[in-house]
């Protein structure tokens, strides 16, 4: 998945008339996964009486959603828990008790050594086990420490209660659904196929329902989930094999969904009948997500990743010619063990051969446990830096003039909110960048017509035609 920045997972904050008694702080790291998973964790808690917060003094119960894939993303996990301690003290003081969970990929990773690295912590609960974590509140309330880091996914989602109509309005127009979890995959770099185990589907019905229950609750937009979602596969209604290509032709049929995503997927999986779904589903926005990772055929063999560059550009031209509008985002890796000047000069040309309208770019980041952590040749830092810096100014580019070709061209955008400015609306284009418009241009929810009339470096300005 792609990583955005720390946030609040933008739970609808405490509300008056539901009977809550107690208050949930929610913190969530790494992936959008893990701010669909935030939701689903408060929907669970609002069920036993925790209205959400994001005030953290005044939280019963705070709980940290972490991120594990790189080092950075795992220790700032550890230095949040250490102004947690001091929090928990204060609020002890006052005679107020506080539960501190960790959830996510590094409760799953370090498990029991979350809690003896910081006694503060009272649960830690992986992805898989989101199911019991009402009843590990509980036990937590009486003084009880709980570690839950099993692999039950199947359960998961039939267990956790499905989210509240009132909840799902006020979170807007936009919304995530996970149709599949875990990877298969074992990209030498990476620890999702140990935090979040291997590939599970979730069946075709479940996904519908969730779907149905969006739409109804006035969700314009649904972006699809998975480590790797295009591997998503299950039985149809019509008795056969589905893949993501089907699936999504299936949800397009759902009225008031005007707008499909998903992400994230990986090269090996583009089949036939989800580059058709590009071609032929007007919903499915003209926007995808598929990590390359590297441009040089060592490293992507040393990484792992079943395919080589040439794969890579046939297939990127096979997806232009069902949709030529299409824009793509990647993630990329420099500085990978044993990676040379020329390795490192293959990436840079992938870029330029492809053109990325958006991007995340990363240093290696040795991860314990996994293969490449253990490889010879590993990369210096001051290399590393100066090759992410080098990548990251051509992509700055790439994006930039993606963005300025675009004014005076028209699009549609979905109105989300209003501005920060008196007047002004935001939109979300098709390409995910946001819209700014100088009037309300329609409801928030309806889909309308725009020209584009200025580019700036995170956002585009239009106005309505
Ligand atoms: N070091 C650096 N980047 C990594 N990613 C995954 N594992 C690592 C690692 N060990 C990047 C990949 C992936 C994205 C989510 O994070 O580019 O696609
Ligand atoms: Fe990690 Fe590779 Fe699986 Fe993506 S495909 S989650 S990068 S192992």
């Amino acid at each position: 998945m792609s990583e955005t920045t720390t946030m609040q997972a933008g739970l609808p904050a405490s509300n008056p008339g539901t009977g809550a008694t107690k208050k949930v702080f929610v913190k969530t790291y790494g992936c959008q996964m893990n701010v669909y998973d935030s939701q689903r964790m408060a929907d669970a808690l609002a069920a036993d009486g925790y209205a959400a917060t994001e005030v953290m003094e005044e939280a019963d119960l705070v709980l940290l959603n972490t991120c594990h894939i790189r080092e950075k993303a795992a220790e700032k996990v550890y230095s949040e828990l250490g102004r947690i301690r001091k929090l928990k003290a204060e609020r002890a003081s006052l005679g107020r008790d506080t539960v501190i969970g960790v959830a996510g990929c590094v409760a799953q990773a370090e498990g029991e050594e979350i809690v003896r690295r910081a006694p503060v912590v009272d649960i830690v609960i992986g992805p898989q086990t989101y199911h019991r974590l009402p009843d590990a509140v509980r036990k937590a309330r009486d003084g009880g420490k709980v570690v839950e880091t099993d692999y039950a996914i199947e359960d998961k989602f039939e267990r956790l209660p499905a989210p509240r109509r009132a909840e799902l309005r006020r979170r807007g127009v936009t919304a995530f659904l996970t149709v599949q979890e875990g990877c298969d995959k074992f990209c030498t770099f990476c620890v999702v196929p140990y935090t979040r185990g291997s590939e599970v589907s979730r069946p075709v019905a479940q996904i519908v329902r969730e779907a149905e229950q969006l739409a109804a609750a006035g969700v314009r937009e649904i972006t699809l989930l998975g480590q790797n979602v295009n591997a998503w596969h299950g039985e149809g209604p019509d008795g056969r094999q589905w893949g993501l290509g089907e699936l999504l032709f299936r949800l397009a049929e759902i009225a008031g969904i005007g707008r499909l995503r998903y992400t994230t997927s990986h090269p090996r999986d583009m089949d036939d009948a989800l580059i058709a779904a590009h071609r032929d589903l007007d919903r499915l926005m003209p926007y995808l997500h598929l990590p390359v990772q590297a441009g040089s055929d060592r490293i992507l063999k040393a990484m792992n990743r079943r395919h080589t560059a040439d794969d890579y550009l046939r297939l990127i031209d096979r997806i232009r010619a069902a949709r030529p509008d299409i824009a793509l985002s990647g993630d990329f890796i420099v500085g990978f063990p044993g990676e040379t000047d020329a390795d490192f000069e293959a990436t840079m040309q992938i870029v330029r051969d492809v053109t990325f309208v958006q991007a995340f770019s990363f240093k290696y980041s040795p991860r314990p446990g996994t293969p490449g952590a253990d490889m010879d040749a590993q990369v210096d830092e001051s290399v590393k830096d100066e090759r992410l810096q080098r990548l990251q100014a051509l992509l700055a580019r790439q994006q930039r003039e993606f963005a300025d070709a675009l004014v005076g061209r028209k699009t549609d955008v979905l109105i989300e909110k209003p501005g920060r400015s008196p007047g002004q609306w935001v939109g979300r284009s098709p390409w995910l960048m946001p819209v700014i418009l100088d009037e309300k241009a329609g409801e928030i929810g309806d889909i309308v017509d725009v020209r584009i009339n200025r580019a700036a470096a995170n956002s585009l300005f239009a106005q309505a035609v």
